[in-house]
């Protein structure tokens, strides 16, 4: 286990030594640029123009740049030759959307996407011994799939399902490939589109019970009004509590507290849910709207597992924020429109891993990735980038 002090000692002892494909953001241009300057919702930060000479140095060379630090602490994330590497791609489409799962027991990463030749979303995985990309499970019995987690040697995966077929929540054993239904319908009404999920694990320290529960969000971005691909929902859009032990499904965020929740993570000892709101707005890029943000909210859990006290974390700049993992320092590390932005724990931005490199400055948007051991492998639409970190990080 790395304490965050730690890492941060350890840090400052090469953090003069990094070199090549990282810029460092000055923190005093991040919030006071002179008057005049130019910035949209359409770009990233790095795109703002009619800057003082100096920042406009460091915006160009940053915008060309895989990793940009805003904060020291990133640059020790990275460790001190930070390089990218392309494991797959470029291929049409979009072919690694979604998903980022790593699995040991197979030394894969599973997503989801639209390959060449593929009707819709499917699942495949990544090889990580070769780098060679196959189908883990058997396809037809998977309809839409779209965000998943690893959980005691199995693969969750929330999956939207179609006009006739409901979405919900399948089980994968990773060993056998056998799949098995975990939640398709809430009294007999079906979710519209479920997103992604999370689970929660945690043994009370006093009476020694383990408490576990598993996460997941439903939106109606499946629904004609947004991609039309399942029905008219008959459920709000909801973070669901599934308990396996009680067998027992429950709302517990409305759509009044998140309107449009998508990505889910929980922190590793299972005292925080994060949750993202994702405005249709922001997604169709026609700006602000009126209601909601592209927030990242943080509950506290409570010992049974319920979420309490939630608060703001952050937003994203532009675009959504996805793609929610915690790592063990309790650093946030979401995909936005930015890129790959991993923020410490209270919120603050320590740096980014540049979307527009990362998608070779093509139209699009990195929705989610894999972080495991030292490693960090995005899913970047056409391509998979794998990233060597200077420190373990889960
Ligand atoms: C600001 O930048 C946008 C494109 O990034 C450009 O279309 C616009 O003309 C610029 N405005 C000014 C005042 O420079
Ligand atoms: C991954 O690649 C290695 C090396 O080619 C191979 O031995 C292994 O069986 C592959 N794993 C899967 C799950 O296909
Ligand atoms: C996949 O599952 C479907 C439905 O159970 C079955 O008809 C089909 O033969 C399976 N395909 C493979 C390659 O196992
Ligand atoms: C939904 O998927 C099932 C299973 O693949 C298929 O039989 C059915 O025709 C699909 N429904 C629609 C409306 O596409
Ligand atoms: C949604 O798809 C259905 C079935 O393909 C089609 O009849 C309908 O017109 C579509 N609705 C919208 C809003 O595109």
């Amino acid at each position: 286990m790395i304490s965050a002090a730690k890492s941060f000692i350890f840090c400052l002892q090469f953090a003069n030594v990094i070199a090549g494909n990282l810029v460092r953001v000055p923190r005093k241009y991040t919030f006071r640029l002179s008057p005049g300057f130019n910035s949209s919702l359409a770009g990233n930060f790095v795109d703002t123009t009619n800057v003082e000479p100096a920042i406009a140095t460091v915006l160009t060379s940053a915008a060309e740049s895989p990793f940009i630090s805003y904060d020291v602490e990133f640059d020790c994330i990275l460790g001190p030759s930070p390089s990218i590497h392309l494991l797959a791609g470029p291929v049409d489409r979009d072919f690694a959307l979604e998903g980022g799962i790593y699995v040991k027991e197979t030394n894969s990463v599973w997503f989801t996407g639209i390959g060449p030749g593929e009707e819709g979303h499917v699942v495949r995985a990544l090889n990580l011994s070769d780098n060679t990309i196959y189908r883990p499970v058997n396809d037809s019995l998977i309809l839409r799939p779209n965000g998943g987690t690893y959980y005691q040697g199995k693969i969750y995966i929330a999956f939207w399902g179609n006009r006739t077929v409901t979405g919900g929540v399948l089980a994968i054993n990773a060993h056998t490939g056998e799949t098995e239904t975990v939640v398709n319908n809430y009294f007999g009404l079906p979710f519209n589109s479920p997103n992604d999920v999370a689970w929660a694990e945690r043994t009370d320290p006093r009476s020694g019970k383990r408490r576990r529960a598993m996460f997941f969000t439903d939106n109606d971005f499946g629904s004609p009004s947004l991609l039309n691909e399942t029905g008219l929902p008959l459920l709000p859009s909801t973070v669901w509590r599934f308990d396996p032990d009680k067998e027992y499904l429950q709302p517990i965020i409305t759509r009044a507290d998140i309107p449009d929740p998508n990505g889910v993570a929980i922190n590793q000892d299972a005292t925080k849910l994060y949750v993202s709101d994702t405005p249709v707005p922001y997604i169709r890029g026609e700006g602000i709207g009126t209601s909601g943000s592209p927030a990242i909210y943080v509950y506290d859990l409570t010992e049974d597992l319920m979420p309490k006290n939630k608060r703001l974390f952050s937003f994203s700049r532009s675009r959504i924020p996805d793609g929610i993992k915690v790592d063990k320092t309790g650093r946030v590390w979401t995909a936005e429109g930015e890129g790959i932005v991993v923020r410490d724990t209270l919120g603050k931005v320590l740096g980014v891993f540049n979307d527009k490199v990362l998608l070779n400055s093509r139209e699009g948007d990195i929705s989610n990735f894999a972080l495991f051991d030292d490693r960090l492998v995005i899913l970047a639409e056409e391509r998979i980038w794998a990233v060597h970190l200077g420190q373990r990080v889960r």
